[in-house]
């Protein structure tokens, strides 16, 4: 079936079965890598993006879903202004380790301080806590936030 979905400010078609999850038209139709596979049930925040600038579960969000709405992810989240400055606090204080759960997580706190710019830490908390990091960057990943907070 053929549906066409916005990605990133730009229409793609792609011609998939309805219940595909969006994770797998991102990687393996369009060849966007970024967005990252670890659980496939919604337990570990690897596969997170933005749909209409919320914080989504890529790997449980089938195609036929998505409608007209914007789909945003880790390639492009640079681009706005709070992702600029999320990305840059994440290189400031060199957050990953092994990287591999970090485009999740910084699709999250980009979706965080756009809705709400000067979080507390119970706020973080609540954001955060659907993603996972095996290397437990947590605690830099919380001082990246607040640095983005407070203007980068
Ligand atoms: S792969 Fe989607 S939440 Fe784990
Ligand atoms: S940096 Fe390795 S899982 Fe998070």
């Amino acid at each position: 079936m053929s549906f066409e979905i916005k990605v990133n400010g730009a229409i793609k078609s792609v011609d998939v079965d309805g219940d595909t999850p969006l994770l797998w038209v991102l990687r393996d139709v369009l060849g966007m890598t970024g967005t990252k596979f670890g659980c496939g049930m919604a337990l570990c925040g690897a596969c997170t993006v933005h749909i209409d600038g919320v914080a989504t579960r890529s790997c449980i969000t089938s195609i036929d879903s998505i409608g007209a709405s914007a789909v945003t992810t880790i390639e492009a989240i640079g681009a706005t202004p709070a992702g600029g400055k999320i990305q840059k606090a994440w290189v400031d204080r060199e957050v990953p380790q092994c990287g591999y759960c970090q485009s999740g997580q910084i699709m999250s706190a980009s979706a965080l301080l756009a809705s709400n710019p000067h979080p507390s830490d119970a706020d973080i908390n609540d954001a955060m806590s659907g993603n996972i990091c095996r290397c437990g960057t947590y605690v830099r990943i919380r001082e990246a936030i607040k640095q983005a907070a407070q203007g980068g």
